[in-house]
């Protein structure tokens, strides 16, 4: 028999002109617009109180998280029942890769049972690259390794554009641990293909090596930094990839990199304080800070499912009713 079996066919036959979302890197600026401009139609819809448009109805998305999450893997969820569609989660703890499945066979073996997309955050960096080339249905990188998490980019533009209004021209800070941060990474690449101007600040030793070729000024010293700023993006410390020696303590971190009451004093009075979470209170920003009035940390989460629900709407070649878009 030539042809296989349980392989449904899904090509890039989607108006985002893309099997898989792996990455920000890969994405043009016009692919960014259109997940954006779902984004905004399914928030219009959702606060109104109108109908949401069942595009997922029949489908089903599988979510596979090889690592702890409650933001991602919750509004990724959320999203799919908001469309209509089935969800099936899948953590390593009590699935068979506890008895040593393999990936690459564990994802087979659910594609066989015929999802429409797979979403997969797992600690190994390229892996949803690896699966996309195997597997026919689409892929959502939902954070691999230290490397991207296009969807956590994604929100924070649309929170953005909700907040300033705009993307192009803004000046945005990203301060932290830079090196470990998949949610660095995606936004730098989606901030300048936005035409916004990205700085970064952290401690050395948590800078990736040359990251001024990415495109971005480098401060060391945050109270410099902040000056003059639309948006600063703070990052959790990723202590669960670093290497002994490598961080600062949590004390010293914080009095040199944590963003508190006092940091802001050299700040623009509107600067738009973000954060992607999960948040180590009293490290990476202060309690006053985080709950504050500049902060949009809740508002990022709830845009989280938003632009989840774009992104599997378009993903899976669904189509609104006419009108609506
Ligand atoms: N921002 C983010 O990815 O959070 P979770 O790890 O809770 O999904």
């Amino acid at each position: 028999m030539s042809e296989k079996i349980h392989k449904p066919s899904h090509g890039s036959n989607n108006s985002l002109g893309i099997k898989s979302l792996l990455g920000t890197e890969f994405l043009e600026k016009k692919q960014i617009d259109q997940v954006l401009k779902y984004s905004f139609l399914f928030k219009e819809l959702l606060d109104a109180g109108k109908p949401i448009p069942q595009t997922l109805a029949q489908k089903t998305v599988i979510l596979l998280f090889f690592e702890p999450s409650t933001r991602t893997r919750s509004s990724f969820e959320l999203a799919a029942k908001r469309l209509g569609g089935n969800t099936l989660v899948l953590t390593k703890e009590g699935s068979s890769a506890e008895k040593g499945e393999t990936l690459v066979d564990t994802a087979k073996t659910v594609e066989a049972m015929q999802p429409d997309v797979l979403v997969l955050r797992h600690p190994s960096a390229g892996s949803p690259f690896h699966l996309n080339q195997i597997l026919d249905i689409p892929v959502v990188n939902a954070g691999d390794g230290f490397h991207e998490h296009p969807t956590q980019a994604l929100l924070d533009l649309m929170t953005l554009q909700q907040f300033k209004g705009k993307i192009a021209g803004l000046k945005v800070l990203i301060v932290g641990d830079i090196a470990h941060s998949r949610v660095a990474r995606s936004n730098i690449y989606a901030l300048k293909k936005m035409g916004a101007e990205v700085s970064v600040c952290g401690p050395p030793t948590l800078l990736p090596p040359k990251v001024e070729q990415m495109g971005v000024e480098v401060y060391y010293e945050l109270d410099q930094a902040v000056k003059n700023k639309d948006v600063i993006m703070t990052l959790r410390i990723q202590f669960e990839r670093l290497n002994p020696g490598q961080s600062p303590s949590r004390g010293e971190y914080s009095k040199f990199y944590g963003i508190s009451e006092s940091v802001l004093k050299s700040a623009k009075s509107d600067v738009l304080i973000m954060h992607p979470g999960p948040v180590n209170r009293g490290v990476e920003i202060s309690p006053e800070v985080a709950d504050g009035s500049r902060s949009v940390i809740l508002n990022q989460v709830g845009n989280g499912v938003i632009v989840r629900m774009a992104v599997l709407h378009l993903l899976t070649g669904g189509e609104l009713p006419e009108g609506l878009v």
